[in-house]
């Protein structure tokens, strides 16, 4: 019979929230992580680079959709638990190039579902119980919201729009099969939209910061009127620690930072919060470098987490205001230049080139 240890599998754990789970889990815990990681333009070992040396933290670059290597550190580990972090993540890329994100989220996330079901069911009734799979997912499931529209709760019916969101979907539902079918002890989150340190700079508020930094044009896209509901990544942690504590098997939890704005209102925030900290008298205020600029196809309107029960059942709540983790994250990219010239390859430049070149008038 195999016997379960103390450690945790976590894949995707070089990448933005993944990495930030790593470190969170190892500052807050007496338990050690493997962490599966293909290593792909979002996977950034520099994120874990205070972890060099710890020998509570494996990192291992690898496939989660090849099953012989997952069925090896399972075996190898024996994990009392697996957090699922890795995916493809970013839903312009879903639009240009959806290939990647069918394989890694839909075919990446069967695999370690069926590694994770051949494992459990070797484990005594006892550790069977106390295993748990949790699958990381977000909010975009669930489609986007009218103006008066309630939050998205646990409830809300699936309505994906973007490769990336259907791909989700497809995972999520995945996860939930093998829950009702085999009694997996699967749980899924459902997160709204992170920020903070080590997000890659493809996203909206790393982005700007960037350009803000730099003086070049902030590309908003469409009317800059899109919502989304903003949480601090730590927190975001904090709330996968209490699910995997707290959380019943079989359910799904909503996670969000009740924190609701529109774009445009982010983008001047970050103005404000540049021109506050680099000064550049000369460039005048950052504001006038917005850009408005043609959308993203299919670009959902509004998004909004209930997150009440999580509250209610498990007890958390975020601990950052969206002005005090909008600063922290400011501050951090520009104290961290050496991080950000790291992740600026030439690969990363022709993303922009190939996402921004038409849409900016040059
Ligand atoms: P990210 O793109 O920053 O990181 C993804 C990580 O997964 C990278 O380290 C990458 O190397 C790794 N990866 C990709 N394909 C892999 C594969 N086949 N095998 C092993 N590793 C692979 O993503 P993120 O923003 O940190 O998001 C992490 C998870 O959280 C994702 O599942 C995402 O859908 C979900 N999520 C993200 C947000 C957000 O705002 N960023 C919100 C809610 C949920
Ligand atoms: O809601 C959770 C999701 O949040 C996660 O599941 C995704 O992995 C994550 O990438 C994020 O998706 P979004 O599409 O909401 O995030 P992004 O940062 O790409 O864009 C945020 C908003 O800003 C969105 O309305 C599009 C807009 N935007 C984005 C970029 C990159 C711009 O206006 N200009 C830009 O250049």
């Amino acid at each position: 019979m195999t016997k379960l240890t103390n450690t945790i599998l976590v894949t995707g754990g070089a990448g933005f929230i993944g990495s930030n789970f790593v470190l969170h889990w190892i500052q807050n815990t007496g338990t050690d992580i493997v962490n599966l990681d293909l290593l792909t333009y979002a996977g950034n070992p520099d994120n874990l680079a205070t972890l060099k040396g710890n020998s509570r933290h494996q990192l291992v670059h690898g496939d989660i959709c090849n099953a012989e290597l997952v069925a090896a550190l399972l075996r190898e580990h024996r994990p009392r638990t697996i957090v699922h972090f890795a995916a493809e993540s970013h839903v312009d890329r879903s639009i240009v190039s959806p290939d990647a994100f069918i394989r890694t989220n839909v075919q990446g996330t069967f695999t370690l579902l069926e590694q994770a079901k051949a494992y459990w069911s070797e484990l005594d009734e006892a550790r069977r119980r106390t295993f748990r799979f949790l699958h990381v997912s977000t909010d975009e499931v669930y489609g986007s919201l009218g103006t008066q529209d309630r939050a998205f709760s646990e409830t809300t019916a699936y309505a994906p729009n973007s490769p990336y969101a259907a791909s989700k979907a497809a995972s999520d539902h995945l996860a939930r099969a093998y829950f009702h079918t085999y009694g997996l002890p699967v749980i899924t989150t459902n997160c709204s939209n992170n920020y903070g340190p080590f997000q890659f700079p493809e996203k909206l508020i790393p982005l700007m910061i960037l350009n803000a930094l730099e003086g070049k044009r902030l590309p908003v896209y469409g009317d800059g009127g899109n919502v989304r509901d903003w949480l601090f990544v730590t927190d975001h942690c904090s709330a996968i620690s209490a699910v995997l504590d707290r959380g019943r098997i079989g359910e799904t939890y909503n996670i969000g930072g009740n924190s609701e704005r529109k774009n445009l209102e982010v983008v001047r925030a970050i103005c404000d919060l540049v021109d506050e900290m680099r000064p550049e008298g000369a460039l005048g205020p950052r504001r006038r470098l917005i850009t408005f600029v043609t959308d993203r196809l299919g670009h959902d309107r509004r998004y909004a987490i209930d997150a009440s029960k999580i509250g209610n059942e498990l007890g958390w709540r975020p601990a950052e205001t969206f002005e005090g983790g909008l600063r922290r994250t400011v501050a951090w990219y520009l104290e961290n230049s050496s991080w950000v010239d790291g992740v600026r390859t030439g690969a990363y430049r022709d993303w922009i080139r190939r996402n921004y070149q038409e849409r900016i008038p040059q």
